[in-house]
């Protein structure tokens, strides 16, 4: 059958049709794309909604009273989304992350933890399943989220100066309930919690130095995110990007800190440890990460995949188009089915948007106006 390009009357995105190939065969685990890279992570939108307006993912000049949110009746169910992360599962995922939007708008989002956290490798293993969150109603929520099995946290949080955080968030919500958010998390026994910061030149960048010094020693690992031209609602600059190179050397100017080596093929972050005073890493001071998706791609090792609330499959955080996953769960199309079209959509997968850039001509243009929105896919 050929495959078709529907375009929609929403020009956020494209949508492609997911086909069954003419002959199936079972998943082996080692699905391999067009460049040679497995498929490991799979990220689960679980809502287009947002309580926080953050200036550099959900402006409020375009996520205002009339923007559309999309109908209940369009979302994966929890038992498709369980279903779907079965199947990739069989190809080879070991990790899960939720994310939204806000992920914990979602009601009963416990109930779909429980649910993945049954999920098993084929060597019998649990999945690391984690979630992202803004951390404002975590302090309400962590420790039913701990119970239905969820393993670990992320925290967006951009400053710890109430002012600034509440000004990037822009709806003026205040910093302690987030950290009282994180406190909660690890009190429910939540490890390995991360905290992610997007830094933005002239907006928060005075907030990195108070945020390393706030972490140090508490066991949470701090990450800085270079701000990135993700979908086209923002307004992204370059001139607005703190490189990681240069906020490491104002960091080491002040705390010591040397390069730790990766734990994971496909890692997003490079990781620093703090040292003691014979400058060895000190895993009681922990380490901090950066993410340098603009100054340094990480596309060579890119193992994850994006499935959106509606059940569209994402290949890149930068795609224009989406696989149609829904229609064929909702087809009648056995497991072996889908799988096998998942497969098929995988071993065609080129993406490396981030590595491209730079040969890229300077949007906006044709292409980046359909580019997908973080608030829809997640981090
Ligand atoms: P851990 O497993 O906890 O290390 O998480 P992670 O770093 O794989 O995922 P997380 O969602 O915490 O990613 C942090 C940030 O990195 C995101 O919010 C994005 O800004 C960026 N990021 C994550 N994945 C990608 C990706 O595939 N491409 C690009 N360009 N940026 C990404
Ligand atoms: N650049 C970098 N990271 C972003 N995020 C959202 N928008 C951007 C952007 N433009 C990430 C942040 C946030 C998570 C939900 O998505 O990490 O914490
Ligand atoms: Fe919401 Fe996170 Fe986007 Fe901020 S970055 S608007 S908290 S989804
Ligand atoms: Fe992966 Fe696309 Fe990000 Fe590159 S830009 S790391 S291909 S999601």
């Amino acid at each position: 059958m050929a495959e078709r390009v529907i375009p929609l009357v929403d020009e956020r995105m494209a949508v492609r049709t997911a086909v069954v190939p003419a002959s199936t065969s079972a998943p082996s685990g080692e699905l391999l794309d067009g460049l040679g890279r497995p498929l490991r992570d799979l990220r689960i939108s679980v809502t287009d909604r947002c309580n926080f307006r953050c200036s550099y993912c959900m402006p409020k000049e375009v996520f205002d009273k009339n923007y559309r949110y999309l109908p209940h009746s369009d979302l994966l169910s929890f038992e498709e989304i369980t279903r779907t992360a079965r199947l990739f599962v069989r190809h080879g995922v070991r990790k899960i992350r939720l994310t939204g939007g806000e992920p914990l708008l979602r009601k009963n989002v416990e109930n779909l933890v429980a649910q993945l956290a049954e999920l098993r490798t084929p060597e019998g293993q649990p999945l690391d399943l984690t979630l992202t969150t803004n951390g404002s109603l975590l302090a309400r929520k962590a420790t039913a989220l701990k119970a239905a099995g969820l393993k670990r946290a992320t925290i967006s949080l951009d400053g710890l100066d109430d002012a600034v955080f509440r000004s990037m968030n822009d709806v003026d919500f205040p910093v302690a309930e987030v950290l009282a958010g994180i406190e909660a998390a690890q009190a429910a026994g939540l490890s390995h919690i991360k905290v992610n910061m997007v830094v933005k030149r002239g907006t928060n960048e005075d907030q990195v130095l108070p945020m390393a010094r706030h972490f140090r020693g508490t066991g949470v690992t701090l990450r800085f995110i270079e701000y990135m031209d993700v979908g086209v609602t923002n307004g992204w600059r370059m001139d607005e990007v703190l490189p990681s190179h240069e906020l490491i050397e104002r960091l080491r100017a002040e705390l010591p800190l040397l390069p730790l080596a990766p734990t994971t093929a496909g890692e997003t972050a490079r990781r620093w440890g703090y040292a003691d005073a014979q400058g060895r890493h000190d895993p009681g001071l922990g380490e901090i990460g950066v993410i340098s998706s603009v100054t340094q791609a990480f596309c060579r090792d890119c193992n994850r995949a994006r499935l959106s609330m509606e059940g569209r499959l994402y290949l890149c955080l930068f795609a224009t188009e989406g696989w149609d996953l829904r229609s064929l769960l909702r087809s009648g199309a056995n497991d072996e089915e889908v799988a096998a079209a998942v497969a098929r959509i995988w071993r065609q997968r080129h993406d490396r948007y981030s590595e491209l850039r730079a040969s890229l001509p300077p949007s906006p243009d044709s292409s980046a106006r359909r580019r997908i929105e973080m608030s829809y896919i997640g981090g």
